[in-house]
């Protein structure tokens, strides 16, 4: 393929990136959105191995690990759970950063890459075989230890050390100085030693990083890390002078820092706070030093029939699902009650909190997967102000995305948090086995409420027995 040919399938591939993304920006166009991505990676693959930059002696080695990849890849796309899903995530991450910082040490040690480059240029070429190997190195160590949390391999628990903020600045100047010693060196030997410490310093750093956050924080790192594979992508196109891998790590770069954000502001958490770790142990339990006054009362249990009832006599319903949804695997039955209750002319919608479940848009792909219909789903924001105007809200295995105390108690450590106001319904049913609290360990206020009911049991079993009841 001719270079001129290769630049047209780069610009195709760019366009189809961007459209993808902009797909997936909503639920009605993310599977085009999916599509968009597919053929865009197509072309870009296709102009890679067919193009400029490959001999034909180096094709036999890109096809072989390209089957090999491609078969890993699809035994895992296959047999992953859907709530093992990121961990998944943090084990690709990690490639992509082990990618990063072998292409970063060949490009450094092969003297055909650096030809050409002279003066400014070099060091400019220099610098960023330095930042890659260095970005690639953190991506890597991190995401492979968020793998081994999120996986129960190692302890979800945030590791304290002593001074660790002050540990961290001392590694960055190492970094710094040995920068200066890398820019500096005369041959390719002398910038090694500086170029190994500095790697063996970002993959402390990372480790370090990723072991000082707590499990309820995990996500919002696992898409902070997403952000740095992109990174790590963008600066690898700097090394091989690829436009399109700078374009592409740039989208996933920009992209995963705009999630990060989104899912610090829907947890209340600042992003420093959470890079810097403590929050979330997997210990957390409701305790007094929360500083929030306990509720207390009493609970009033409803069940499966009576519910059905309250559901038969609503006009307007609102279902809140949550983490509960999902490992009941509920969602069926609920698109089942939805549907019955619709042809019965109530106005059934969803609320969907942005971090509901323990991934984002985990209630979203749940609810598309059992056919829910696109347009009786809505954010959070879109419908809190209709609570007071309906009559029954269903909370489905959700607890910390409906808990007042976060808008009640400055105490709690949800303090803050937006959550979705179902009290304020005529009536609100909680779905749940227990009296056991959520991901973020806090008692919740909204069991005792007057106006709130408990539907006490597995949220599929329980549903199941609603639905029973209803089409009785
Ligand atoms: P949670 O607050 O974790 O509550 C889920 C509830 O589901 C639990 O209280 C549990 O109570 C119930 N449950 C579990 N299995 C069930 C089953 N089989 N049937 C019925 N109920 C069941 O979930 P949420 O309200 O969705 O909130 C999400 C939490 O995760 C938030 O704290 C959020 O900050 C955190 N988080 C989410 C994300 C993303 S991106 N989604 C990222 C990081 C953290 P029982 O044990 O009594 O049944």
């Amino acid at each position: 393929m001719s270079s001129s040919l290769a630049t047209v399938a780069y610009i195709g591939a760019t366009i189809l990136f961007i459209l993808s993304l902009g797909g997936l920006s909503n639920q009605s166009t993310a599977l085009r959105g999916n599509l968009y991505g597919m053929v865009g990676m197509t072309i870009a693959v296709l102009a890679t191995v067919f193009g400029p930059q490959v001999t034909a002696a180096g094709l036999p080695w890109i096809i072989a690990a390209m089957l090999i990849g491609g078969a890993i890849g699809l035994y895992a796309a296959r047999t992953v759970q859907m709530t093992q899903m990121p961990e998944l995530v943090a084990l690709m991450h990690s490639m992509v950063g082990l990618a990063a910082m072998l292409v970063g040490i060949a490009t450094f040690i092969d003297p055909e890459a650096s030809k050409g480059f002279e003066g400014a240029a070099r060091s400019i070429h220099e610098m960023e075989i330095y930042v890659g190997i260095f970005i690639g190195a953190v991506t890597f160590s991190g995401s492979v230890v968020a793998f081994g949390k999120l996986s129960g391999r190692i302890s979800g628990n945030p590791m304290l050390l002593p001074a660790r903020h002050w540990m961290n600045l001392a590694g960055l100047m190492v970094v710094i100085y040995f920068g200066r010693e890398f820019m500096n060196a005369h041959s390719i030997a002398e910038g090694m030693t500086p170029l190994i410490v500095m790697t063996v310093v970002a993959l402390l750093f990372g480790v370090h990083m990723v072991m000082a956050i707590g499990g309820a924080d995990m996500p919002v790192v696992v898409s902070m890390l997403n952000s740095y594979s992109g990174w790590a992508a963008a600066a690898t196109g700097f090394m091989l002078s690829n436009d399109l891998l700078i374009v592409v790590g740039a989208l996933v770069g920009s992209s995963g820092a705009i999630l990060s954000y989104i899912m610090c502001n829907a947890m209340n958490r600042s992003f420093i706070s959470v890079i810097a770790g403590g929050f979330g142990t997997t210990s957390a339990k409701p305790t007094a030093a929360a500083g929030g006054a306990q509720p207390a009362g009493e609970v009033t249990p409803v069940t499966a029939l009576e519910t059905a009832e309250l559901l038969r006599e609503a006009k307007s319903v609102i279902i809140v699902p949550g983490y509960g949804m999902a490992v009941a695997q509920a969602q069926h039955t609920v698109y089942e009650i939805t549907r019955h209750l619709r042809e019965k002319g109530v106005n059934v919608r969803f609320g969907i909190h942005p971090v509901a479940g323990r991934m984002p848009g985990h209630m979203n792909v749940l609810l598309a997967e059992a056919k829910v219909p696109y347009d009786i789903v809505f954010e959070m924001d879109e419908l809190n102000d209709d609570f007071p105007a309906t009559d029954v809200t269903m909370v489905i295995g959700a607890n910390d995305i409906v808990n007042p105390s976060a808008q009640d108690d400055p105490g709690s450590p949800i303090a803050g948090m937006p959550v979705l106001e179902v009290w304020k319904a005529k009536t609100s049913i909680v779905m749940k086995r227990s009296m056991a609290s959520g991901y973020a360990g806090v008692d919740n206020p909204l069991f005792y409420k007057e106006n709130n009911r408990m539907l006490f049991g597995d949220a599929k079993k329980m549903l199941d027995e609603v639905l029973t009841a209803l089409k009785a």
